[in-house]
């Protein structure tokens, strides 16, 4: 393997930059592969592409430890085995660089009770571990906020359920720049069309996701074919018969048709014609499978990379001190503008 690049290039910094990020709090999903990781390869040729494993917001749940470091460099596996390449984009580990809870803690200062009252995510999450309603868990929204603001950047890709997220985001960074002047950089959430909310397959009212009690319903990114197919034989449907896109009548259909478009490249019209007078039997089967040969290839390449724990050390090293400095020079802008003294 090559060295890393430890440097900005020019090109880099007249770039729009870009910062996203995944929890490593479960296993990799297919909400999370289709929402958000799926678009951001594409990305690094027009933009200057940074991509955090957010760690710290995993603790905000109870965590195994070892779970926790072994999801962490899987994670970070599975980013580059999606097409992340690490000379172009910049993959760092959100605990690796300290500016992160720093900024945090200021802008905890500069975010309202009110506010982190109204997100739905706190609200959700507050329901599912009742016994464990911590402040961090309140105050998230302020520490994600720092991720994006640290670094600069224009735009967020995400999956539609980070939307009001982002918002808070922008609302903390104008309060902050509406007393200090020009600070932040407000960045937008950036949403793909199709995929954007990929939801359970057992209960598509619900989105997709890594926490849910039912195992039917989420399918992983690195799970077995075998295991793949079955789910998608299982997903719940309607009586109707009939493979038509209409996610309010027909939730369960929709949420299939929207995987197969977005894992083919077909539009829901071609969709439509393909199933035309089919079963969903055939349907279903030919959604698991069309899942099944996107991932095939990116759990393959996950546990190639994994074998090479130097190579990713590597990586994510070289990815903290270029997050590092960017994020530095924010930070030292922050502190200056609130009044500590320099050291
Ligand atoms: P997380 O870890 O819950 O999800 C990671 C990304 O995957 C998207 N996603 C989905 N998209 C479509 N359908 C689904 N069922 C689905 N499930 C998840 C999410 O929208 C997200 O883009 N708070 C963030 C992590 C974070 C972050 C950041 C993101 C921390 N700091 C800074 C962007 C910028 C989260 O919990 O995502």
């Amino acid at each position: 393997m090559l060295p890393l690049r430890r440097y900005i290039t020019m090109e880099e910094v007249q770039k729009k930059r870009i910062l996203s990020g995944i929890q490593p709090s479960g296993d990799l999903t297919l909400g999370s592969y289709l929402g958000a990781i799926k678009n951001w390869a594409a990305l690094a040729e027009e933009y200057d592409c940074y991509y955090m494993l957010a760690d710290m917001h995993t603790i905000t749940v109870r965590q195994t430890p070892a779970d926790l470091r072994r999801r962490t460099l899987t994670q970070l596996a599975a980013y580059i085995a999606c097409g992340l390449d690490p000379e172009k984009n910049v993959l760092f580990i959100q605990s690796h660089v300290p500016a992160h809870a720093q900024l945090g803690w200021v802008l905890d200062c500069y975010t309202m009770f009110g506010e982190l009252s109204r997100m739905t995510q706190f609200k959700d999450k507050s329901a599912k571990n009742a016994d464990n309603i911590n402040a961090g868990l309140f105050t998230y929204p302020a520490l994600m906020a720092a991720d994006i603001l640290l670094y600069q950047v224009d735009l967020v890709p995400v999956g539609g359920d980070q939307k009001q997220h982002v918002e808070i985001c922008r609302d903390i960074a104008t309060r902050f720049n509406g007393i200090y002047g020009d600070v932040f950089k407000l960045p937008k959430p950036y949403i793909p069309k199709v995929g954007a909310r990929v939801m359970s397959l057992t209960s598509p009212e619900n989105k997709m996701s890594k926490s849910d009690k039912d195992q039917n319903g989420c399918v992983y990114m690195l799970e077995r074919p075998e295991d793949i197919l079955r789910k998608f034989k299982k997903a719940v449907t309607d009586s109707e018969a009939c493979v038509r896109f209409d996610p309010a009548q027909k939730p369960g259909v929709s949420n299939l048709m929207q995987i197969y478009s977005v894992c083919t490249g077909k539009t829901f019209d071609a969709i439509e014609t393909e199933f035309e007078g089919r079963g969903y039997g055939d349907f279903k089967s030919a959604v698991g499978e069309a899942v099944v040969e996107t991932l095939r290839p990116i759990r393959e390449e996950t546990e190639h990379i994994l074998a090479d724990k130097a190579y990713l050390e590597g990586i994510y090293r070289t990815g903290a001190e270029r997050a590092a400095y960017v994020a530095g020079k924010t930070l030292r802008k922050v502190y200056k503008k609130v009044g500590f003294v320099e050291r």
